[in-house]
């Protein structure tokens, strides 16, 4: 089992354990005396390995709850339902709550336990490519508030993050997609050749796809089919997820509440938000990971315009993100992306952080105006 530490100065302040296989997490939890299970109904449901990881619990007693997860739930009521929850089993301080889930879930429970009782200790299991590179790693939890992604939450570091791959088998394409976008972000911010290899395997899958489809056009590639493509080639993922998690654990040691450097995870959501926030508006059906490509691209090509790059990055970067299914054509214009950007709390005296790849490996955090980004694109 690999473990990834997440260090504050000199100390480790939680750990990552990447594993093929549920067995280990068993080994985990035999340190803490008194574990609550707060999972995912869906995965519940649907995942085979963590109906496994279930049953152990159930042997051993564990007292679970079942939450229903959507960015509507996502919310101070869902959170006081688990502290209810946590309360009527006679959770105490030494509690450990067990979030499994997606970073929806991971989020939500993780923000529960930092304010149950003042702070209880939690540990997630993440169950999406999302959440395993990127939500499930790094202590920011939280809710939406306000009409606001995200407004409410803690910086609280769970215990430990385990992650095992063969949980994705049952994950829906696009969300294994919206995942796929953010372990291609975090090669792009800090790459040892990942990004290259990540590249290579997604395109990889992306055609054994294809061919499951057998020819159909585009528009009806049945994504049924993803899970057969998937399942037997998880093993080649985790590299590549233990991986993402290393950069993402070391952005956060030295970075924990983002006063700098772990500004640089946003790459591609400035954009992102934008056309997200308007999909919704208009009733679009435009997922978080296709969003964040195309934010993606745009950041390469207004680096491009400020000659941070070489020309033809950002077709390079089109390129493969295309070859990974992971383009869609925009349908809003820049003056459309711009207004959704105003309004996104990030922007700070009228400035916004934007996050400009110079090459792959290698990116910097730019303060501009959405005026002189409209200019420039
Ligand atoms: N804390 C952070 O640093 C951080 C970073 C990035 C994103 N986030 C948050 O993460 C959330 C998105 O996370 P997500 O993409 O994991 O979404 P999610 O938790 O909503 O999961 C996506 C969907 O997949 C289902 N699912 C999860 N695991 C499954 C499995 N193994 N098999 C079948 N279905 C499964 C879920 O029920 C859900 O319908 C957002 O709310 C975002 O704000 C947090």
């Amino acid at each position: 089992m690999e473990q990834i530490n997440v260090y504050s100065a000199e100390e480790v302040i939680s750990k990552i354990y990447v594993e093929d296989g549920m067995e280990m997490l068993e080994a985990c939890l035999k340190p803490y005396e008194h574990v609550f299970v707060v999972m995912d109904a869906n995965v519940a449901m649907s995942c085979p390995a963590a109906y496994e990881m279930s049953q152990m619990m159930n042997r051993h007693g564990v007292p679970g709850m079942l939450v229903d997860v959507s960015e509507e739930t996502k919310c101070m009521e869902t959170v006081m339902e688990i502290c209810a929850w946590l309360l009527e089993n006679g959770a105490d301080r030494d509690a450990l709550v067990l979030g499994v889930g997606g970073g929806i879930t991971t989020d939500m429970v993780g923000f529960a336990a930092s304010i149950y009782k003042r702070g209880v200790r939690f540990a997630n299991v993440p169950t999406t490519l999302l959440a395993q590179v990127d939500a499930a790693i790094g202590g920011k939890t939280g809710v939406n508030f306000g009409g606001y992604k995200n407004m409410l939450g803690t910086i609280c570091q769970p215990e430990f993050t385990y992650i095992c791959p063969q949980v994705l088998e049952s994950l829906p394409m696009e969300a294994f997609q919206a995942g796929a976008a953010e372990m291609l972000k975090t090669f792009i911010i800090e790459d040892s050749g990942n990004y290259a290899s990540a590249i290579a395997l997604l395109k990889s899958l992306t055609d054994d796809f294809i061919a499951a489809c057998e020819g159909a056009a585009i528009l009806s590639y049945n994504e049924g089919h993803w899970p057969e493509v998937l399942s037997g080639r998880l093993h080649e993922m985790t590299p590549l997820i233990a991986a993402a998690a290393r950069v993402k654990a070391g952005v956060v040691s030295r970075d924990q509440f983002e006063t700098g450097e772990r500004r640089k995870l946003n790459l591609g959501h400035t954009f992102g938000h934008a056309i997200e926030s308007l999909a919704h508006k208009h009733h679009n059906d435009i997922d978080h990971g296709h969003a964040v490509a195309l934010g993606m691209v745009y950041a390469a090509q207004l680096a491009e315009k400020l000659e941070m790059t070489e020309p033809g990055f950002a077709a390079g970067i089109e390129h493969d993100l295309d070859s990974c299914l992971l383009l869609i054509i925009n349908p809003y214009s820049i003056q459309d992306m711009a207004e959704a950007m105003t309004k996104d709390k990030k922007a700070e005296g009228g400035k916004v952080h934007f996050i400009l790849p110079r090459a792959i490996g290698d990116v910097v955090v730019h303060d501009m105006t959405v005026e002189e980004v409209v200019a420039l694109l």
